[in-house]
């Protein structure tokens, strides 16, 4: 059973809150045992699509469900035409952008689908400062990302993508968006170029990223580039009487 404490989760939404990567294997009431001797008031958990018993043991458990992820990869990596528009450039974000990120991403992420903005009980903007404050933190430190890639138009960040290293010769790309005045563009098309590029040169080769199930946009550009289906998790919510 892997569960965690999520204290950022706790002090956003002010409920004790846990995380939880289930599988097939999981007993349920081992979960709830251990949610309840800790005090969780919310549990946020994921469960890879085919674990379909244990998904249906937690339906009538009372967790519902928020969203699906789908994985990709791109598992042998190629290079791909990375020219900016004119009037774009790009470069790596350093801290000093950290500002500016989070306020695009305010805008970016504003009402995103996610599985935070999918339950009912979670106040809105809350779930928003879900994604600015990760894209923040991105600038800031080096435990959420290894490098973050901007887009600038003239000298406003319009566009941004984050990667981190995550096994022998894999990345992945953790956050993104393309700001909404400047999407449609082909923007995100160059981020997963640049993407791309930035694991190229650092010898790995393979690449995964991930998104709700309905984000058909950015599943378009990946097949595009190269990546495959190869996962997928649905997340559930339960809330716990106090
Ligand atoms: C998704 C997002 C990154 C796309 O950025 P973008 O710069 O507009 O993307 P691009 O211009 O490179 O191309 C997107 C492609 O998807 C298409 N597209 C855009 N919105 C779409 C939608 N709702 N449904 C289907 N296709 C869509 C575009 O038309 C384009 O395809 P085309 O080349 O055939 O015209 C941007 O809309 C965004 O930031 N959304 C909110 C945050 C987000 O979803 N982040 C990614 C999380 S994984």
């Amino acid at each position: 059973m892997n569960i965690s404490l999520s204290e950022l989760d706790e002090t956003r939404f002010g409920v004790v809150t846990a995380k939880a990567n289930l599988d097939g294997q999981d007993n349920l009431a081992n979960v709830t045992r251990w949610c309840v001797e800790k005090g969780v008031e919310f549990l946020i958990a994921r469960i890879p699509v085919e674990d379909v018993y244990l998904v249906q043991d937690m339906e009538s458990s009372g967790f519902f469900l928020t969203d699906t992820l789908i994985f990709y990869k791109n598992a042998q990596v190629n290079e791909s035409p990375c020219n900016s528009p004119e009037g774009y450039s790009w470069r790596l974000a350093t801290e000093r952008d950290a500002g500016e990120v989070g306020i695009l991403s305010e805008k970016i992420f504003n009402n995103y689908h996610g599985h935070y903005h999918a339950d009912r009980k979670l106040n809105k903007s809350d779930c928003d400062s879900v994604y600015s404050s990760w894209a923040v933190n991105s600038c800031l430190n080096k435990n959420f990302c290894d490098a973050m890639i901007i887009i600038e138009f003239r000298t406003a960040i319009v566009g941004f993508l984050t990667v981190k290293t995550v096994g022998h010769e894999i990345c992945e790309i953790v956050l993104n968006g393309v700001d909404p005045n400047f999407q449609n563009k082909g923007l995100y098309a160059l981020l997963i170029s640049l993407a791309k590029k930035w694991a190229l040169e650092r010898q790995l080769k393979a690449v995964i990223v991930s998104t709700q199930l309905n984000n058909l946009a950015v599943q378009k550009v990946w097949c595009r580039q190269g990546f495959e289906p190869y996962k997928s998790f649905y997340t559930f919510h339960k809330w716990f009487a106090k």
